[in-house]
C-alpha cells in the first residue's frame, strides 16, 4: 500500500515507519525542516518537507504522494503549549483530512483517551465528550474538532493513553523521568489511563484494516496517581512524587473494542509496563 505518515519522526512516526516498511509499504514521511530529511531516509522513507499549516503546500505534496491511506500522527507537544496543539488538531486535521480526501485516501488518526466526563464509572468509545470542561476545554475543544473531521471522513481514531517508553514523557530521561529523579515530580490523583508506546504504534498499523470509528488504545488497569506515581518513580529510580487532588477524579476507560479487533498489548498494565523502563 502507499501511505503517507504524517509526522514521521515524532512518537509514533519513529515507531510506525520503519514497521510498515517491513511490511512491504511505500511509506512517505513528513517533517517540517530539511535538516530533518535525512533521519527519515534512514527509516527506509520517502521523505516530504510540509507544514500542515501551509494548506496548499501539503495538498500538493499528497496529491503527489497519491496515498491509499493517511496516518495522522501529527501532535505540537515539544514545546509542552496546549494552545498550539489545540490548534494543530483543529486547523492542521482540516487540512490533512481535505487533501486525503481529494487523494481518495483513508485517514487514521491519534488522539488521546482522557477527554470523558469525570466518574467512576467506566467510559467506552460511546460515551461522549466532555465539552463543558472548564481546563483543559481548549485541548478537549481540539480533539473534538479532529475526531469530527476524521469521522465525517470514514476514517479511524485511536485515542491512546498516556504514552511511556523511550523516547516519551514517562521515561528515564524523559520530563517525568527527570523530575522524578530530581525529587520534583507532581501526579495528578485523578484516574487515567497509560498504554506503553510500541504497543500504541502496534495498534496504528493494525488499524490500516479496521472499519471507520473511535478506538480506545489503553491498557486494562486505569488508575489514579496515588498507585501509578510511587510505582512510575520508583522504576525510574526516583523519589515518591507529591499528589495533586486539584484535577478532579478522572475517568477510567475501557480497551474491549481495541481487543475485539486483536489488539494485544505486550504490557497489559503500566504495574508490569513501568518495570522495563
Ligand atoms: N498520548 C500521549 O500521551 C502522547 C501522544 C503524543 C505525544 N506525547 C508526548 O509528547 C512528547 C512529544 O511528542 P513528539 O515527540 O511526537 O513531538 P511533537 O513535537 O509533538 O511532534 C510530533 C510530530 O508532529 C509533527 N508536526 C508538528 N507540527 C506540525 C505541523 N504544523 N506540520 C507538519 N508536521 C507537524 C512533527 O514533525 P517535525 O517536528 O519533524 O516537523 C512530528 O513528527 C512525547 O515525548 C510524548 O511523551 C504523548
Amino acid at each position: 500500500m502507499r501511505i503517507r505518515v504524517a509526522g514521521g519522526l515524532g512518537v509514533f512516526g519513529r515507531r510506525v515507519v520503519p514497521s510498515l516498511v517491513r511490511q512491504g509499504h511505500t511509506v512517505f514521511a513528513t517533517t517540517r525542516s530539511p535538516t530533518r530529511v535525512r533521519a527519515l531516509e534512514q527509516l527506509d522513507a520517502h521523505p516530504i518537507v510540509a507544514d500542515v499549516l501551509d494548506d496548499e503546500a501539503w495538498d500538493g505534496a499528497t496529491q503527489r504522494a497519491r496515498p491509499e491511506v493517511v496516518l495522522h500522527l501529527l501532535t505540537d507537544l515539544g514545546t509542552g503549549d496546549p494552545t498550539s496543539n489545540a490548534h494543530l488538531r483543529a486547523v492542521g486535521t482540516q487540512s490533512l483530512v481535505g487533501a486525503a480526501d481529494r487523494a481518495g485516501a483513508r485517514v487514521v488518526a491519534e488522539s488521546i483517551s482522557w477527554v470523558n466526563p469525570p466518574s467512576s464509572a467506566p467510559a467506552d468509545e460511546a460515551t461522549p465528550l466532555y465539552l463543558q470542561a472548564g481546563e483543559p476545554r481548549r485541548t478537549i475543544a481540539g480533539v473534538a474538532a479532529l475526531e469530527a473531521a476524521v469521522i465525517g471522513s470514514h476514517g479511524v481514531v485511536l485515542r491512546c493513553g498516556q504514552l511511556y517508553g523511550p523516547g516519551t514523557w514517562f521515561a528515564r530521561e524523559g520530563r517525568h523521568g527527570l523530575a522524578a529523579r530530581a525529587g520534583s515530580l507532581v501526579v495528578p490523583s485523578a484516574v487515567a489511563s497509560f498504554v506503553e508506546a510500541d504497543d500504541a504504534a502496534r495498534a496504528f498499523v493494525q488499524a490500516l484494516a479496521w472499519p471507520s470509528g473511535l478506538v480506545n488504545i489503553v491498557d486494562d488497569e486505569p488508575a489514579g496517581g496515588r498507585e501509578w506515581g510511587p510505582a512510575f518513580a520508583a522504576a525510574v529510580g526516583g523519589t515518591p512524587p507529591q499528589v495533586d487532588d486539584s484535577n478532579g477524579i478522572g475517568r477510567p476507560v475501557r480497551n474491549r473494542a481495541a481487543r475485539q479487533l486483536g489488539w494485544d498489548p505486550s504490557a497489559a498494565s503500566w504495574r508490569e509496563g513501568f518495570t522495563q523502563l
